[in-house]
């Protein structure tokens, strides 16, 4: 594929949306597959806008070759613009005009996944979020909304399923080994959730009726050999469905619904209406193959694809700059779905812990970089870039925040009314928001929308600072909130933002304390939501027997940095010993490890110790309180990574964090060995796999365990504790214990290590993720001499490696450069030389997955000498390749900026 040398791509801006000057009513399609030539017949129905001035028609295209085009039957003049097909001459008045387009196009060549290409031997499409103008000519925007009726027509051999969305209105066979389906889909649709599928797959069926008496299908196709590996989906679609209706009244709308997984794809799944497409690692699953992470990342994305039907496809965004409308609320949905699941508060929290280190590892660091931006963009040049943390997960803390101040049931009336005014439209975040705020007229979102809605428009993470002071005289205990937040490209100043403060105040013996605001006369309550909306506000708390320790931001009500102004190390331990909310509790010990290994990254001498004893003897008790389950021992003994820590700092010296990182583990190992010991025994055997979250959680803690245990022993030259690894790794009997097992040899710098290694490739060579799994654990493997560099180097020439599969490039490539900050940035630039040659090579292959590895640079300015310059200089020459997808340039030119 070759790119013009030209000027960087065109930026767009939110404010020039315009509503399309004309629209597509119907579209039927008629694919000729064939991998190096593939015809397409467009004929669509469309119609003037007449709320737009009279233009001419102008059509997206990209690598097409066009061969017709005929109006109303026939032959016409167009011009070929850019990537625009432009008609000028239409006939006048006599809507609705027939189109006819004829193109063909090359899905073996068509390596970037965007559109129609091949893998392993089939057909499969990704049209978001502008990839169906690589198909045909089309208003490829997601305001216009058309029904298609879709007929393909493949060598019957070699594709035996032909899917697209919808119903399938009729199938059979056609002379020279061809056949053809033809398939309808009853709801109007944007292009984006256009698909098909024709490939040798099989289908792993389930009839279900549902509650108001229809019948429907469902289906998992995959290929033949991975048939035993589709139950789990399977289970999920079926919990999604059952939830859906439970939850939120929102019923399956088709007689058919379709999930296909393909190993070759940019994405996690796409939500295709009636077929959705996925990423493989997103629908295989079986013991010996998938870990419990690995199961409950199929749950969320079916899940996530399944709510995408009503959120995203029965409701769509006008515009992509809405694009968190739908994924941000349907995050947030698939979220409360595996939290529901769970099932226990405890387990709920073990869910929302994992769900705030995501957002906080990877999305305030996207805030804090050059490519922050807010939930809804005013700008872009390439939006496949936006498809970030900030659009996601902040996105879904935005729609977390509605629920949390209007409160569950308030939340549902909202969604109602959303679908009451909305359904079957394309709209914006704020008519989501008006909708929240209309079904709910009482409530302080409804008092304050237009602050609430800046969570929209505000890019940046606030901090909340809080200072507590109590009056012994008066039993009173007032709490100052102050919000403040960082300038961002584009916005140095802000206004103040909404924000919810979940919160509770804990007693000297442990217990909550009855809060009464001053001049309040309900019942005291022993938590409740505080709401700041000003730069700063104060609340008084009557009848306080005593000083009381605050625990402010419960479950993470806001998307926040918390300081807690004034507060001593007594206070944290007093909040891990006793809060009520589990995730304070979790968060108490992550600040205690955290303020240590800051302040021994800044020491001017490394010191001997990173924690001191008391906040050892508070991660024993944790370890040792039978009152707490194994999954949140395991979360609360995670210690803070490289990453969290060098999000801390101002100034960042990666192999000072790195050394820290390394006695902070060496410590805690040492430090609680009894413990690890005693927990070993306890939970090593997790008998017979299932994965759900009891059993999960004495897994992590047993592999948490065992690796604390091989890291004594690589101090101690003890060969007891790796023998036993190694033994735990043959044995297994499941996939999360064997990683568990070869991830503590790896930890333990074991000599067992390369032969397990080598063992696990042998057992897995044909198991496509696995390998995935075997190149990130080389490519992340703690890097103690400085050679993890030239094993990934080495890993590329490997057999099992292509740069053409995305899963395979984020093992290796991406994982080496954004999740092992320690190998990653040498003293030698030769990780910076690395990254600069591999963003290159891919960019002509691939521009989504080359700009999401670009992003590994994105906060070279806060490193430490010697590391920003050599960086500075490895985005300069990306930058300077002329002929730079937009993706990247993009991203590169922002990092510069
Ligand atoms: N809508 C899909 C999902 O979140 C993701 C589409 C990804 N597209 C992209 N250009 N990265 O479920
Ligand atoms: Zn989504």
């Amino acid at each position: 594929m070759f790119r013009e040398a030209t000027t960087p791509s065109p930026t767009i801006y939110r404010h020039d949306y315009q509503a399309p000057a004309f629209w597509i009513d119907t579209v039927d399609l008629t694919f000729d597959l064939d991998p190096a030539k593939t015809r397409v017949l467009n004929k669509m129905t469309l119609r003037r806008n007449p709320d737009v001035p009279a233009q001419p028609l102008r059509l997206d295209g990209e690598e097409l070759n066009l061969a017709r085009v005929l109006v109303n039957g026939q032959g016409t003049s167009f011009k070929l613009e850019g990537d625009q097909l432009v008609l000028e001459n239409l006939p006048e008045g006599a809507d609705p005009i027939a189109l006819e387009i004829f193109t063909t196009c090359n899905p073996s060549k068509n390596t970037e996944l965007m559109g129609l290409y091949t893998s392993e031997g089939g057909f499969f499409t990704q049209c978001e979020a502008q990839g169906f103008r690589r198909i045909t000519y089309f208003l490829d925007r997601p305001d216009v909304m058309a029904t298609y009726k879709v007929t393909l027509r493949a060598e019957k051999k070699a594709y035996p399923v032909l899917l697209s969305n919808g119903n399938l209105l009729e199938q059979g066979d056609l002379e020279d080994g061809r056949h053809f389906a033809v398939w309808h889909d009853p709801f109007r649709k944007p292009s984006y959730l256009f698909a098909l599928v024709a490939a040798p797959l099989v289908a792993r069926e389930q009839r279900i009726v549902s509650r108001g008496g229809k019948e429907h299908l469902l289906q998992v196709f995959v290929r033949p050999g991975d048939l035993d590996k589709t139950e789990h989906a399977m289970q999920a679609l079926l919990q999604s469905i059952a939830w859906d209706e439970a939850r939120f009244g929102l019923a399956l709308d088709l007689e058919r619904f379709m999930i296909v997984a393909t190993s070759d794809f940019n994405a996690g799944a796409m939500e295709n209406k009636g077929l959705n497409i996925f990423n493989t690692k997103y629908v295989l699953a079986k013991p010996s193959t998938a870990t419990d992470d690995d199961y409950d990342g199929i749950t969320s994305v079916i899940g996530h694809e399944y709510f995408h039907n009503w959120t995203g496809n029965r409701i769509t965004c006008r515009d992509w700059f809405q694009l968190s409308l739908k994924e941000g609320l349907t995050v947030f949905r698939d979220q409360e779905f595996s939290e529901d699941l769970a099932g226990s508060p405890s387990a709920r929290a073990v869910c929302r812990i994992g769900n705030v280190r995501g957002l906080r590892a990877v999305q305030f660091s996207e805030d804090s970089g050059p490519m922050a931006h807010p939930v809804r963009p005013d700008q872009y040049q390439e939006i496949a870039n936006f498809y970030t943390a900030t659009v996601y997960e902040k996105g879904a803390e935005v729609v977390r925040m509605y629920q949390t101040l209007v409160g569950r049931d308030g939340f549902r009336k909202g969604m109602d009314l959303y679908f009451q005014r909305h359904d079957g439209q394309a709209v914006t975040c704020d008519d989501f928001a008006q909708a929240m705020a209309d079904a709910n007229p009482d409530s302080a979102l409804a008092a304050q929308l237009e602050v609430f809605k800046r969570w929209y428009s505000q890019a940046g993470t606030p901090v909340l600072h809080a200072s507590g002071s109590y009056d012994a005289a008066a039993q009173t205990y007032t709490l100052t909130l102050r919000q403040s937040c960082p300038a961002t490209p584009g916005q140095p100043a802000k206004q103040p933002f909404l924000i919810p403060v979940r919160m509770g105040l804990i007693g000297r013996d442990g217990q909550a304390l009855p809060l009464q605001l001053q001049g309040d006369t309900g019942t005291p309550l022993l938590e409740r939501v505080l709401v700041l909306h000003d730069t700063e506000a104060s609340f008084t708390f009557a009848d306080i027997p005593e000083a009381p320790v605050p625990s402010l931001l419960r479950q993470f009500s806001a998307p926040v940095w918390l300081e807690l102004q004034g507060e001593d190390e007594a206070a944290q331990l007093h909040r891990l010993a006793h809060d009520s909310d589990a995730f304070n509790r979790w968060e108490a010990a992550q600040r205690l490890m955290m303020a240590q290994a800051v302040s021994a990254v800044q020491a001017s001498e490394m010191p001997a110790q990173v924690l001191n004893a008391s906040t050892l003897d508070a991660l024993r008790a944790v370890l040792r309180n039978p009152a707490l389950d194994a999954a949140f021992k395991q979360l609360v003994l995670t210690l803070p990574d490289e990453l969290e820590i060098a999000e801390e700092l101002d100034s960042v010296d990666p192999q000072r964090i790195k050394m820290v990182s390394e006695a902070l583990c060496q410590q805690v190992a040492h430090a609680l060995a009894e413990d690890w010991l005693s927990l070993y025994e306890a939970h090593e055997n997790t008998g017979a796999y299932v994965p759900e979250p009891v059993s999960a959680g004495r897994r992590a803690l047993a592999n948490l365990a065992l690796e604390n245990l091989c890291r004594i022993a690589r101090d101690s030259g003890d060969v007891v504790w790796p023998g036993k690894a190694y033994q735990r790794f043959k044995d297994a009997s499941n996939m999360t214990d064997r990683m568990g097992a070869l991830r503590a040899l790896l930890e333990g710098q074991s000599v067992l290590a390369q032969p397990a290694l080598e063992r696990f490739h042998a057992l897995f060579q044909d198991e496509a993720l696995v390998l995935d799994k075997w190149f990130r654990l080389q490519a992340t493997r703690n890097d103690l001499d400085g050679k993890v560099l030239g094993q990934v180097r080495a890993l590329l020439q490997h057999k099992d490696f292509h740069l053409s599969n995305p899963n395979r490039v984020r093992s290796l490539i991406t994982a080496f450069c954004h999740a092992n900050p320690g190998a990653f940035h040498r003293a030698d630039a030769a990780g910076y030389v690395f990254w600069a040659d591999q963003v290159l090579a891919l960019d002509g292959i691939n521009a989504q997955i080359a700009a999401r590895l670009a992003r590994a640079m994105d906060h070279w300015k806060r490193l430490a000498e010697p590391y920003r310059s050599a960086a500075g200089e490895a985005i300069r020459r990306v930058a300077a390749k002329p002929d730079l997808s937009a993706d990247v340039r993009e991203v590169v030119s922002r990092a510069l900026q």
